[in-house]
């Protein structure tokens, strides 16, 4: 595999009469780019593209997904053998450095991690400042952002050490924070981490734990955690990645850039999906309901949308959803858990798959349509469904965020507009308007 893009044609853009020459790029797979940094400056025109449909805003390494195909790269591996046969450390590794580790990396990985996984102490404080009822994800903004007031020996953006340490740090908080921001919806005390646990494991107790009593880690629940963390740990340049990237642009500190990300991914279009996708299909209850809620998902005058189905990229099924599809089954049959809900999602996404709108509409289950299923199965209510995807995606964040700033095409990230408002005008006093 070509490690740069090798320079291949030129697109020509006609202007006014005037054709522009671009370079069209070639990566190491998937579709060309044109390169129309100068366009601006040589024809005094933009491009307009609202939400980016077809615009690579950035160059990369990480994570490569074939929409059409439904398959998804991370440094060049499938996600469906990362999620069989790795483990979220090692993927971690992975995405942050390139390559798979050796088996004394992933060691010296691990305990690094491990040994960042407290928090400082004062942040308890800035805990209780939040009513119990506070969505687990406005709990993770706002602590999140305020890392950067607690750890300013890594907020240095031009030292490669610092970043590390930052990247580290947030990877080995995230569980910290997000258990803390459970706990606390309960009014239960803090689980402070114990790290003789794996990552995973140690979540878990943090999560389900209490000082009263001892806690075991189940292995089914341990492993199932850990497949979701992997599915979820990146997606190429999403919305949330994009903002991330965004933030950092500006020279801000990845702690703040970090919170930016998980602001964005709260949305339900995107991270949001996977609690509104469960609530659905609760809400639905039962087989016999579904076709009133495929008639509304196709009526364009009810807002309705089925939740867990469609993507901005997969026109196809989006292969984290075949592998949760599958956990979902081994989940709750390992626990020994009957969950109707499981039957509404299968028979769901059978009648939408044969269904002329959502087959003409490339409209298959995303990652949010299973993982609900298996995340409940566990005991989550489905208010941290949101605030686990934005833990396991903080490795996709700090990856990402670290190649933008060593990348030396990075600029700050500053789109243009196509104005329509009123032209220039004058101010008119408020007694003659
Ligand atoms: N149910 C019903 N119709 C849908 C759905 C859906 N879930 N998704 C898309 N459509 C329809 C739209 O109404 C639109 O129809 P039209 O062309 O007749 O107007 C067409 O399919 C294309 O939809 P867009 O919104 O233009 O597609 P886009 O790529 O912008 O949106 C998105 C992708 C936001 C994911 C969308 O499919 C959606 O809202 N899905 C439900 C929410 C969801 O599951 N989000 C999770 C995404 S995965 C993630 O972020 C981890």
């Amino acid at each position: 595999m070509a490690d740069a893009p090798s320079l291949a044609d030129k697109a020509t853009l006609i202007i006014d009469g005037r054709g522009h020459d671009y370079t069209v790029r070639t990566g190491t797979v998937g579709p060309r780019v044109v390169d129309i940094r100068k366009l601006y400056a040589d024809t005094d025109v933009f491009t307009y593209d609202p939400g980016f449909t077809s615009t690579a805003s950035c160059q990369s390494k990480i994570t490569y997904i074939d929409g059409d195909q439904g398959i998804l790269l991370h440094r060049g591996y499938p996600i469906d053998q990362l999620a069989e046969k790795s483990s979220f450390m090692e993927v971690s590794y992975l995405l942050l450095h390139g390559e798979l580790p050796s088996s004394a990396e992933l060691d010296t990985f691990s305990n690094t991690i491990t040994r960042h996984t407290m928090l400082h102490e004062q942040l308890a404080t800035f805990y209780r400042g939040f009513r119990r009822d506070a969505h687990p994800m406005a709990v993770m903004c706002g602590v999140v952002g305020a890392l950067s007031a607690f750890y300013h020996d890594s907020t240095d953006i031009t030292d490669p050490e610092q970043r590390m340490i930052a990247s580290h740090r947030l990877i080995a908080k995230m569980p910290t924070i997000a258990a803390m921001a459970y706990k606390y919806t309960l009014g239960q005390p803090f689980m402070y981490p114990d790290n003789s646990l794996s990552y995973t494991g140690n979540f878990l107790r943090m999560t389900f734990g209490v000082p009263a009593e001892r806690y075991e880690v189940d292995p089914v629940i341990e492993s199932a955690m850990d497949k979701i963390f992997i599915l979820h740990a990146d997606h190429e340049q999403n919305a949330s990645t994009s903002t991330v990237r965004l933030a950092g642009s500006s020279g801000a500190n990845p702690f703040a850039c970090i919170a930016a990300g998980i602001a964005c991914l709260w949305g339900p279009a995107h991270g949001g999906a996977n609690e509104a996708a469960l609530n659905m299909l609760r809400e639905i209850g039962r087989p016999e309901r579904i076709p009133e809620y495929i008639a509304r998902a196709k009526d364009k005058n009810d807002p309705f949308r089925l939740m867990g189905f469609g993507h901005r990229v997969y026109k196809n099924f989006d292969p984290r959803a075949k592998v949760l599809s599958k956990a979902a089954t081994e989940v709750l049959d390992k626990l020994g858990i009957v969950d109707p809900v499981l039957d509404t999602a299968r028979e769901l996404e059978q009648i939408a798959l044969k269904d002329d709108y959502f087959v003409e509409k490339k409209l298959y289950p995303n990652v949010d349509f299973y993982s609900g299923v298996i995340l409940s199965a566990i005991g989550f209510p489905t208010s941290m469904f949101t605030a686990l995807f934005a833990l396991a995606r903080t490795v996709g964040w700090v990856a990402q965020w670290n190649e933008m700033i060593s990348d030396p095409d990075q600029k700050i990230g500053r789109p243009r507009q196509l104005y329509v408002g009123a032209a220039q005008r004058d101010y008119v006093p408020v007694n003659q308007r």
